[in-house]
């Protein structure tokens, strides 16, 4: 079948909103940047591989950590890229939020990429003795972290030319996938994520802004060191560059939509 010139049209627009790197080409000349990214949690992890490839793809990038002076591998990639910046940033404090977001008022960022969080400890997580502070731990971190650091962020996102907002969310915030009680904790507050980055994606549409809700399937970092030898785990820089792309192919007809690394919707 002949494609129509809509079709046309919608596929350029996602060709030209696709960074280089993400669709498979050469990173910018030296010296040139291509925009400026936001990683929470960059320190580790997924978070560390995703700052790795937007600095390798020719983005300024400001990696988050808690604890910046213990954050060894993104100093290091600081060190060897003056485009990479280290800043320090508890999600869960309202107070280093307001901060950093005082700190960047005026700079345009592109991609604000919401990464950080934890699982919260299974032993705590046990029906019948349940510990609420470990849970309000988990739903601080993972879902008022990207809530108020969207909200923080807002104008740097919207004075950008990308214009998006991502949070790495997880399957297993699927209500649908539920079959059994494990990781409550966590599965709530990825349900819990969903749910106010979608309304975010509402909150921010009239600006352009285009919010990517994407899970990066199972992942080998620390995080799932418990899972290594029983199932499967995707290599963590693979995770990240798919993880990359999903964010820009997003339109503004998929903002808000839960999506896994491959692109394909997942139920609520
Ligand atoms: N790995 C997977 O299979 C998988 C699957 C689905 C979704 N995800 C999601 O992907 C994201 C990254 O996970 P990961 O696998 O890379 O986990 P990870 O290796 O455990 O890294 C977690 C990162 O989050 C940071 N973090 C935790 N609490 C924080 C806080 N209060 N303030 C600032 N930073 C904080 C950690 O910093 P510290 O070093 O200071 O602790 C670390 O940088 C998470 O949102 C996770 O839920 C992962």
């Amino acid at each position: 079948m002949k494609p129509t010139r809509r079709t046309l049209i919608a596929l350029a627009a996602v060709a030209l909103a696709t960074p280089a790197f993400a669709q498979g080409m050469k990173a910018p000349a030296k010296g040139k940047t291509v925009g400026t990214v936001l990683v929470t949690g960059a320190n580790r992890g997924i978070g560390l591989e995703i700052a790795k490839a937007y600095a390798a793809g020719g983005y300024k990038v400001i990696g988050t950590a808690r604890k910046p002076a213990e954050a060894t591998d993104l100093n290091a990639l600081a060190k060897s890229n003056p485009n990479v910046t280290v800043e320090q940033l508890d999600v869960t404090s309202d107070a280093e939020i307001d901060a950093l977001a005082a700190k960047y008022k005026g700079v345009a960022i592109d991609i604000l990429v919401n990464n950080a969080g934890v699982t919260g400890d299974t032993n705590k997580q046990r029906f019948g003795s349940i510990d609420y502070t470990d849970f309000a731990a988990v739903m601080l971190t993972n879902v008022k972290g990207p809530l108020k650091i969207s909200e923080a962020f807002i104008d740097n996102v919207a004075a950008s030319g990308q214009k998006r907002i991502a949070v790495i969310t997880s399957s297993e915030g699927s209500i649908a996938g539920v079959t059994a009680n494990r990781q409550p904790f966590y599965r709530g507050s990825k349900a819990a994520v969903n749910m106010v980055m979608r309304n975010v994606a509402y909150a921010v549409k009239d600006k352009g802004v285009i919010v990517t809700l994407v899970n990066p399937g199972p992942v080998d970092t620390d995080m799932m060191k418990g899972a290594r030898g029983r199932m499967p785990l995707r290599e963590v820089p693979t995770a990240a560059k798919d993880v990359i792309a999903v964010i820009a192919k997003t339109t503004m007809e998929k903002t808000g939509t839960f999506q896994s690394f491959d692109g394909t919707d997942l139920p609520w």
